[in-house]
């Protein structure tokens, strides 16, 4: 039988889960913000509502808050997430700064957009920013959308494995033209003539977990957005091979990219190999790990 007391109801669920996220699942339930669940902490509820909420705290045991909730911050702005999407991760946040530190003008294309947080965050910060983001997931590019439009960006978003919308053939400009709305194209167009054949920056925060070490809640994540094979730099050595193949069409001058602190000297030694003479710097996270490298080309 469910107690029914908010107090009650409370002091049970933070017995199997945090007691952050039990006042957040609390708050989903009851549809009560949780400062008035907590000055009306002897309220009783119905059994129905508590019974959702019960349901949402076993489901929390196997499943990340953000996926429940369908929301997560990133920032200070709220992004839609599910199941089809990484859920975006504070780090995140550190690699966006340091794009916004050296942006100098242009364009950017960002590789693997998932969520859509990273370019969609760009374009809100730099606003005459043109930008471009891709993945290889039609999943993951609908909510990308979702939360441009919803934050009122305009990203122009294509589905490509990788690099391989640049084929020889076939222009970016042209791909756009049929891949994306005809208002997203116009404007490219208009405000952004040179867009595809300059992309000064090009971003990425490609999968770079290493194949085995997908492993407890994170495998409730899409692998698509995880696994970065053996040593976890598979997709970034084959962005850097096709980038480096078509570097004078791109006219790209920086790479800038989140990776694994360990990934550090191979993605050095990749650098060297794909651009020789390129220059690498590095950026830390907030515990001190080194998180994002900048490629100068
Ligand atoms: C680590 S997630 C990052 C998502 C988002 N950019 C973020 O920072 O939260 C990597 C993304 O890359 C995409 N991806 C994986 N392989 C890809 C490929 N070959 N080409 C393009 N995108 C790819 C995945 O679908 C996923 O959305």
């Amino acid at each position: 039988m469910h107690t029914k007391k908010i107090k009650e109801i409370l002091s049970r669920a933070k017995r199997e889960i945090s007691s952050l996220d039990a006042e957040i699942l609390l708050e989903m339930a009851t549809g009560i913000s949780r400062e008035k669940l907590f000055s009306n902490p002897e309220k009783t509820l119905s059994d129905k509502v508590s019974e959702n909420f019960f349901n949402l705290v076993e489901k929390r045991k196997n499943t990340p808050l953000a996926y429940l909730s369908q929301k997560k911050e990133f920032f200070t702005r709220e992004f839609f997430v599910n199941k089809n999407v990484l859920i975006p991760r504070p780090e995140t946040e550190i690699l966006v700064e340091e794009v916004i530190k050296d942006f100098t003008g242009g364009s950017i294309l960002e590789v693997g957009t998932g969520s859509g947080v990273i370019s969609t965050t760009l374009k809100l910060e730099i606003p005459n920013l043109g930008i471009a983001a891709s993945d290889i997931s039609g999943k993951a590019l609908r909510v990308a959308k979702k939360n441009a439009k919803n934050l009122e960006a305009e990203v122009v978003f294509f589905k490509s494995n990788l690099l391989s919308f640049f084929r020889p053939t076939l222009s970016f400009a042209s791909f756009l033209s049929f891949a994306t709305s005809p208002v997203a194209f116009l404007f490219n167009l208009v405000r952004n003539r040179k867009m595809e054949y300059n992309f000064e920056i090009i971003v990425a925060n490609l999968p770079y977990v290493i194949s085995r070490e997908i492993t407890g809640q994170i495998k409730e994540e899409p692998k698509i957005a995880l696994d970065g094979g053996l040593d976890g730099f598979d997709l970034y050595r084959r962005l850097f091979k096709e980038i480096a193949g078509n570097l004078k069409k791109l006219n790209t001058k920086k790479i800038f990219c989140e990776i694994d602190p360990r990934q550090k000297n191979i993605l050095s030694m990749e650098v060297e190999k794909y651009f020789p003479g390129a220059k690498v710097k590095f950026t830390k996270d907030l515990s001190g790990k080194i998180r994002v490298a900048k490629i100068f080309l």
